[in-house]
């Protein structure tokens, strides 16, 4: 086995056995951020688009370990997602990341057709967000004033997959086409030229005029939320796995030369590539969420884009554990120093998709994951 190798099961080994704790400790918990030590419960804002990310992360080591418990603890938040599935303004373009980690794994490992029922539900209610006009699916709800119907935002293309995923079980390709159509539009108005990428595209909903971009999460119009590259990076990675379209391929090549190239020395990542110099507030996740993309892409490119791929990914992950995990068990998250967004009051602290994406991608490097997108 390579030394990396070693590394990363040896990670792995440290994930598991605190995740063993938590989750005992956690039970009936949908967690977004640790207070206090504690995961908090978002049992009562189901809505929220974290919702899956610990459901994601107990079926990873489900997979990869075979507790019973993992198993158990991620259908019981699946149940409970239940609560958004017939309320309507509950359900929004993260259909993808709540039902692909929760009821489509739960689908891939067990069979479970409640389960496939659940993710074909949410793919055909994200198809429904998709307008025509400007060929984008629409990312938020609004209180029903349509301020934000024509807002299109790069995340989206982390749930595409569940559309790709809808087509694949149904034999309609009507939800793929609608990702693509997505994705080509995303190609074009949020990837720069030097391969970086808006946050937020404003189109007019009735036209479908491309009126604006927005800073959204990052520091501001044209600047390069980290998040954001990340989003972009894999999920373009992703609607190559799905569809075999080189240009999304080439595209997520474009983001991934871009995001490694500002990866500063340290291997931590700022929350915007371009916030002030003197602002030093990181976002962990945006590093683990590049480094699993990083690590997916590898696979389709040639061995010089191998390379940069997997040093980069290794860099940013030997980063968080050697310096941005906790792994006592007095505190239930692992990854710390993560951040929501630039404009936030809050900055640098726990929240639950920084443990996913990290333990996905320490599971990808020992060859343990099972692909869940
Ligand atoms: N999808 C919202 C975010 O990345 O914060």
């Amino acid at each position: 086995m390579k030394k990396e190798q070693i590394w990363a099961s040896e990670v792995a080994e440290k994930i598991v056995r605190k995740v063993r704790v938590t989750a005992q400790r956690n039970q009936g918990k949908v967690p977004y951020t640790t207070v206090d030590g504690r995961f908090d419960d978002w049992s009562d804002r189901i809505w929220w688009w974290t919702n899956g990310f610990f459901g994601g992360q107990l079926w990873l080591l489900y997979n990869a370990y075979g507790d019973e418990l993992f198993r158990k603890s991620a259908e019981e938040i699946e149940n409970k997602l239940d609560g958004c599935l017939m309320e309507y303004s509950a359900m929004d373009h993260d259909n993808g990341f709540k039902w692909l980690l929760t009821s489509v794994a739960n689908y891939k490992l067990t069979g479970s057709e409640k389960s496939k029922n659940r993710a074909l539900l949410a793919a055909g209610n994200l198809s429904g967000r998709y307008n025509p006009a400007g060929q984008f699916i629409r990312a938020w709800n609004d209180p029903g004033n349509g301020h934000n119907a024509g807002w299109a935002i790069i995340d989206c293309m982390m749930n595409l997959p569940l559309l790709y995923w809808a087509s694949e079980q149904t034999n309609d390709p009507r939800f793929a086409q609608i990702a693509k159509l997505h994705a080509d539009t995303a190609m074009k108005v949020f990837i720069r030229e030097d391969g970086s990428a808006n946050h937020i595209v404003v189109f007019d909903p009735a036209t479908g005029e491309n009126l604006k971009s927005l800073g959204g999460q990052g520091y501001g119009e044209g600047s390069s939320w980290t998040r954001g590259q990340a989003w972009a990076l894999y999920g373009f990675t992703l609607s190559y796995i799905h569809t075999k379209e080189e240009r999304y391929l080439e595209t997520a090549k474009r983001c991934a030369k871009y995001f490694t190239s500002q990866i500063p020395e340290s291997g931590l990542i700022p929350v915007d590539f371009r916030q002030p110099e003197e602002c030093t507030w990181e976002d962990s996740t945006a590093a683990a969420i590049a480094a699993c993309g990083l690590l997916e892409l590898k696979k389709y490119v040639d061995a010089d884009e191998q390379n940069m791929c997997h040093e980069a990914a290794l860099k940013m992950l030997r980063a968080l554990e050697s310096s941005r995990c906790n792994w006592t068990t007095d505190t239930d998250n692992i990854v710390e120093k993560c951040t929501a967004a630039y404009h936030d009051k809050e900055h640098e602290f726990a929240i639950i998709y920084g443990d996913y994406y990290f333990t996905e991608a320490i599971l990808k490097l020992c060859e343990k994951d099972i692909f869940l997108w």
